[in-house]
């Protein structure tokens, strides 16, 4: 090579390299970064109504945004704020939260409730929230180490209908009363994630 053809392609070089960082998507990290008032930089929340994100599985990321996108999943926030994303921000987004590790809180939850809880998860629930809800089967989220507040609210939203269930976790939930579901979210509170089978 002459050295001036070299300096012409140094000096390309770096035009291209400068138009590819214009154009560069923003990283997944740095989408995530708008949720972190909320759900913690690194996915571990705020406080109890909003949900933790670390370790979450992947695919009910995804769902849990898109049906917030669609106006299918009731909301305060989500709704508002997942149509100013595409569904590619979506998936990197939860790419990036299920690769955080999750913090494990020490809630207060009743420990007779959650004893109670314990027994009707794993006669209904179990099916789907696998190994006590510390694992996912499909498309459901895990549930050990999640707020209290957090999944009582959702149980509400289930029981009244704000929230609609898949037809299968209807067949099981209908078979519960409301104080069954607060025993079932105190056994999931208790629970801490990542916790050793
Ligand atoms: C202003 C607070 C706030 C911000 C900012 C926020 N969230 Fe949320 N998020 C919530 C609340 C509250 C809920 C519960 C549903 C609702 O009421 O909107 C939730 C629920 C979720 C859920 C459902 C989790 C589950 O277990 O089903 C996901 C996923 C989620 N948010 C992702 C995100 C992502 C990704 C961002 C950033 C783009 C974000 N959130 C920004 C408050 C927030
Ligand atoms: C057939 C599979 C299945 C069964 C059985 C099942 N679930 Fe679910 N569950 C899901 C799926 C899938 C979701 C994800 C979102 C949705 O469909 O609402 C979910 C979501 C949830 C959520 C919301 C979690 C979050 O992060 O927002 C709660 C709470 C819940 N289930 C409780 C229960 C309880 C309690 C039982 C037992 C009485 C149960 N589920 C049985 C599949 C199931």
């Amino acid at each position: 090579m002459t050295r001036r053809w070299s300096v012409w392609a140094l000096a390309t070089g770096a035009l291209a390299m400068s138009a590819a960082a214009h154009a560069a998507p923003p990283t997944a990290a740095m989408l995530a970064n708008a949720c972190g008032g909320c759900h913690g930089t690194q996915g571990a929340s705020a406080g109890p109504s909003m949900p933790n994100l670390a370790g979450q599985s992947k695919k009910a990321l995804v769902e849990a945004m898109k049906a917030f996108k669609s106006g299918e999943r009731s909301s305060t926030v989500m709704g508002r704020l997942t149509k100013g994303y595409s569904d590619a921000d979506i998936v990197a987004m939860s790419e990036y939260f299920s690769k955080q590790k999750p913090t494990a809180y020490a809630q207060a939850v009743d420990a007779k409730k959650a004893d109670k809880g314990g027994m009707l998860q794993e006669k209904h629930c179990g099916r789907c929230h696998v190994d006590d809800g510390q694992d996912f089967k499909d498309d459901a989220p895990i549930m050990a180490g999640q707020w209290l507040g957090y999944l009582q609210i959702q149980m509400d939203e289930y029981i009244s209908g704000k929230r609609k269930m898949s037809e299968k976790m209807a067949e099981k939930v209908k078979h519960l009363s409301a104080d069954d579901m607060d025993a079932i979210a105190h056994f999931y509170a208790s629970e801490k994630m990542g916790e050793t089978k």
